[in-house]
């Protein structure tokens, strides 16, 4: 197994590391990995002028999957678009076909009170988000700003096509099918046309998945019964954009951002695996940030990609263990709770191994 490691930037790296000590214990005990590590966003740009070098592709490109930190920072604000630190994880998507976002939203019982919804309603949640990656709003043309002060305008389109929108759904079908048989498809027909065209793909589909119980429901008001009752959903497929947005509405669900792993995958089962929290330069340098959203998308690698459900269930129970202990970063600690550093809830993993 060869695995690409792009730290990142911000608390990429420390985060990173914790991840490394987990694959070591993983490797000592007989897991055959081969792991290289290179630069991306902010730190490739600083020392190569672009946030995604030639070097970095090819070596994500090269691996069976990349395990991949988090990139930005208000220092990259004012670089022009194509440099900026973000241009690399979307265009390692687009360039790799990473086309399949599997964001789960778990809420583990160790910490069903550090959400801002009231326990009960988030007590034992357990859904995936099944993003859309490649097409949408994020990479349709035309796009831009054009005109003269005062009559500028700003274009950007939501552009997806049939084949891109079927094989999102077939995604969402098989993974409803392997869960509670229930997939909820979020559009917006009610104003887009391409929302509509989403649609009624959506419902040509359902026929092959007899087994699935297919509903729609509008992206605003998945917005709304997210809060209100988060337990109502358990597999949900969308497009790009809404997304983007909803899976970090649901991260909060479950009390914190910093738990939460990610899996972009391709047709293949090849793919990326990252926190879908971001780079947090507020706390970078400091070591305080949460390991364990890095630690489970490590986990998630070894079911997805290399078909090892034993190890990643394992890394998930040491991950349990160390919450169990009592441990807790400044993300998910109560107020007047003790917080622990980044490197001790990576050893309280470790341990728990
Ligand atoms: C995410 C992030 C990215 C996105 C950014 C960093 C480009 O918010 O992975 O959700 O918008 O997709
Ligand atoms: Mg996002």
């Amino acid at each position: 197994m060869n695995i690409a490691i792009l730290p990142g930037d911000g608390i990429g790296p420390e985060i990173m590391a914790e991840a490394a000590k987990v694959l070591d214990v993983l490797r000592r005990d007989g897991l055959k990995v081969e792991t290289e590590t290179a630069l991306v966003g902010g730190a490739a740009y600083d020392m190569h002028g672009h946030p995604l070098p030639p070097a970095t592709l090819k070596l994500a490109q090269e691996a069976d999957a990349v395990l991949f930190g988090s990139v930005g920072g208000p220092k990259y604000d004012a670089l022009p678009r194509e440099l900026r630190p973000e241009k690399a994880i979307l265009g390692l998507r687009k360039e790799c076909d990473f086309f399949a976002n599997l964001r789960p939203a778990t809420v583990f019982p160790e910490l069903a009170d550090a959400s801002s919804l009231k326990p009960e309603i988030v007590a034992g949640l357990d859904l995936m988000i099944i993003r859309e990656l490649t097409g949408d709003i994020y990479f349709g043309e035309p796009r831009g700003v054009t005109g003269e002060k005062g009559h500028r305008v700003g274009i950007n389109t939501m552009h997806y096509t049939e084949a891109q929108i079927v094989r999102i759904l077939h995604a969402g079908f098989r993974t409803a099918r392997q869960r509670s048989k229930r997939l909820c498809s979020i559009d917006k027909m009610n104003v887009l046309e391409a929302m509509q065209l989403w649609r009624d793909i959506a419902n040509e589909l359902a026929p092959e998945y007899p087994d699935v119980e297919l509903t729609h429901m509008l992206v605003d008001n998945a917005a709304m019964q997210l809060v209100r009752n988060p337990k109502h959903f358990d597999v949900v497929v969308c497009g790009n954009m809404f997304g983007d947005i909803l899976s970090d509405e649901a991260s909060m669900l479950t009390g914190s951002i910093g738990m939460l792993p990610s899996a972009s995958l391709d047709a293949n089962g090849k793919g990326l695996y990252e926190p879908i929290h971001g780079s947090a330069p507020d706390i970078a340098g400091k070591g305080v940030a949460n390991p364990l959203a890095q630690i489970l998308s490590l986990a998630m690698m070894l079911k997805y990609t290399f078909n090892l459900p034993g190890p990643a269930a394992r890394v998930e129970n040491a991950v349990r263990k160390a919450l169990a202990s009592g441990l807790r970063t400044g993300d998910i600690a109560r107020q007047g709770e003790r917080v622990c550093s980044t490197a001790e809830m990576g050893e309280a993993v470790v341990r728990g191994l």
